[in-house]
């Protein structure tokens, strides 16, 4: 069973895609060939191309729609990062995926916006299969082609102003330590996202997924970290309007006050070292789905909001009618298109779900999570109190955005 199969209290029935179309894309036509014939099993669930260039590739998709890219980082003419920046203006929704030899820091920097997955070669036919699945699996879940838009389309998640501040200032100074750079990251949702799925890039090789921002600054670098800040499209500051950017701070205080309350409540139920770092992470992360939406799309937020107060259903559902997804679905859909572990992408997707089986277990990062959520939003009326749909008295988003 698949994270996105595992059932929910009110989970729509999945869509599931007529057929997928998978778009391979490499100059070496020796590569291709290995590709076509290691992918050879997959012909009847994917409806696979293999085009040579950066421009057979778009001239394809200008004829039929194409669902995943994976594409050759460096090629002539047009490289992979280019070219996966084309597809993103040309098919938002599509997801990216970087397949690549050229492990170097400026190649990778270079794909971090418009990639969603870094994948070294060689790449054996399972992980790449592997990953081409996890990442359709929340997909087929999402009703509306707006959200897969959404969620796909986005580079990078903006910073509160003041943390992003705080964020340059700490690299700038040659003094700072990683545990100073770190102990900023944490107190921000979009700083701590980015991060990690850089981290998480198979550029590094790591054995397992990384959950943790101290450890993933500590394999960083600083002198990564700097390159990174370079880099105009890594790291950016919220400069929208500052009622939404009340709300942001709100969403990152409670997230804070998630991940620590998540941190100690898995630590209590004796889960492994690795299982409290993925009850934190989680727990930090559960609501960047709401992060994405206020800052990028706030009409989004108000349409659910005046759904809710005009026909009185619940938050999440209201969410799903304006925009085809809950906030824990969008968030987990980003989440595992930037190459997180299945247990954090798990505990985002059912942070708001009742355990039916069990209802008092808490032997994983979700049920971490949950407990952790009942704990920071007890007293506040609704299901969550970071919701979309839970803003100050006399603060309409529409007039604000
Ligand atoms: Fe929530």
């Amino acid at each position: 069973m698949t994270i996105a199969d595992r059932p929910t209290s009110a989970a729509p029935p999945i869509a599931v895609d007529d057929e997928v179309s998978v778009l391979f894309v490499d100059d070496d036509a020796m590569l291709l060939q290995g590709l076509r014939r290691m992918l050879h099993p997959m012909r009847r669930e994917w409806n696979m191309t293999f085009a040579g260039s950066g421009k057979e590739a778009l001239s394809h998709m200008e004829k039929e729609p194409v669902d995943v890219v994976v594409s050759d980082m460096r090629m002539p003419e047009m490289d992979g990062a280019e070219l996966l920046c084309k597809v993103g203006e040309i098919n938002p929704a599509a997801i990216r995926i970087v397949l690549s030899g050229f492990a170097e820091n400026e190649a990778v920097m270079k794909t971090v916006g418009p990639s969603h997955q870094y994948l070294a070669k060689p790449c054996d036919a399972d992980h790449l299969i592997q990953t081409i699945k996890r990442s359709l699996d929340l997909r087929h879940r999402l009703g509306d082609p707006r959200i897969k838009a959404f969620v796909a389309e986005l580079g990078s998640l903006p910073a509160l102003p003041h943390v992003y501040h705080d964020f340059m200032a700490a690299i700038a100074d040659p003094t700072a330590t990683i545990d100073t750079i770190a102990s900023v990251i944490e107190r921000d949702i979009g700083l701590a996202a980015t991060v990690l799925k850089l981290t998480n890039s198979a550029y590094f090789c790591l054995p397992t997924k990384i959950t943790d921002c101290r450890q993933a600054v500590r394999l960083l670098g600083l002198d990564t970290m700097r390159s990174l800040v370079a880099s105009a499209c890594v790291f950016r500051s919220y400069e929208g309007s500052p009622r939404v950017r009340d709300r942001l701070q709100s969403l990152c205080d409670k997230a804070m006050a998630t991940a620590a309350s998540a941190r100690r409540i898995a630590m209590e139920n004796n889960l492994s070292p690795h299982q409290v770092e993925q009850a934190c992470c989680a727990g930090l992360l559960s609501h960047v789905g709401i992060l994405m939406l206020l800052a990028e799309h706030p009409d989004c937020c108000s349409k659910a909001e005046e759904i809710v107060a005009r026909e009185g259903i619940s938050p999440l559902e209201a969410e799903r009618r304006a925009i085809g997804a809950n906030h824990a679905e969008a968030g987990a859909y980003l989440l595992s298109l930037w190459g997180f572990s299945d247990p954090v992408i798990e505990a985002v997707l059912h942070h708001h779900d009742p355990d039916q089986e069990c209802p008092d277990a808490i032997d994983d990062a979700l049920g971490a999570v949950r407990a952790a959520h009942t704990e920071v939003t007890a007293g506040n009326e609704g299901a969550c109190a970071a919701c979309i749909v839970k803003p100050p008295k006399n603060d309409p988003l529409a007039s604000a955005s």
